[in-house]
């Protein structure tokens, strides 16, 4: 592993250009950071221009063979549309978060502190939070293929069109947080077959397509601060093998 030498490389104008050295040097860990789910909208209108901006950055998406198994469907101007998402996101809430008491659950939101975890709690199960398509500028229902495939080959790993989904959403998200807007990942759309079936019908998706989510992006109601905190580096990856503890650089330095 590299120890943090200050090395150039070049751009694409080929000027020489200083390779960052510490991760708050990197511009795209900026982005990465300040990217933030959003769920509160204030219902203004973007401009169709950063829609497409948006949108370009799905195009490039990674995928196998550049097959791109992915499409989308970009609601803008149907608000009906926009309410039935939120009935069912809401819906599902209430099932997902309402079936078990908080004092079983709320470890898996150990990164809300004391006391606001209760209250947050709450507004999960009450499931209002979740209504945010109704208010978003812009509801991208992405959808995925699992089977659909342009190559002589069918790919032997499932969920090839999932990940390449979870890629171009990223891209889009990161984009849209460069613009100034706030993306929401309406998972709980899709999550229950019978929901998913119904947005299906309603949006006219064939059955080799699956729905994965209602992307949400609009005009954020506030700011949100940076987090919720992540596992450090310790608590995510392994050294050369499972289970070998990864050592970050700054304590393999203090035992020098
Ligand atoms: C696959 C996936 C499913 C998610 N499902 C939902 C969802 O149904 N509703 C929602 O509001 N947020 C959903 N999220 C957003 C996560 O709750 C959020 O990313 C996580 O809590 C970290 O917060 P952050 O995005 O602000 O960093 C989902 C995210 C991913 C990647």
């Amino acid at each position: 592993m590299s120890g943090g030498t200050t090395e150039t490389k070049t751009d694409s104008s080929g000027a020489a250009a200083e390779t960052p050295t510490t991760t708050e040097e990197l511009q795209s860990i900026q982005l990465i950071r300040e990217r933030r789910s959003i769920r509160e909208f204030t219902g203004e209108k973007i401009p169709d221009e950063h829609i497409e901006m948006i949108l370009e950055a799905a195009r490039h998406a990674p995928s196998p063979e550049n097959m791109l198994m992915i499409r989308f469907i970009v609601i803008r101007d149907d608000q009906e549309t926009k309410e039935f998402l939120a009935d069912i996101a809401q819906e599902m809430a209430q099932t997902a978060f309402g079936g078990a008491p908080f004092e079983l659950t709320s470890g898996r939101n150990w990164f809300i502190t004391d006391p606001y975890r209760a209250a947050v709690y709450a507004r999960l199960r009450d499931g209002e939070l979740f209504r945010y398509p109704e208010k978003s500028d812009t509801v991208i229902v992405v959808c995925a293929s699992e089977s659909w495939h342009d190559a002589g080959y069918l790919y032997p790993l499932d969920l090839f069109g999932s990940v390449v989904a979870g890629m171009a959403v990223t891209n889009m998200w990161l984009v849209a947080t460069e613009l100034g807007y706030g993306c929401g990942y309406e998972a709980l759309v899709c999550s229950d077959p019978r929901h998913a079936e119904l947005i299906r019908d309603r949006l006219g998706i064939p059955p080799m397509w699956k729905p994965l989510t209602a992307f949400c992006i609009g005009k954020p109601s506030k700011a949100r601060q940076l987090g919720p905190s992540r596992p450090p580096l310790e608590g995510l990856m392994y050294q050369e093998r499972w289970g070998l503890p990864y050592k970050r650089l700054a304590f393999r330095k203090k035992e020098e």
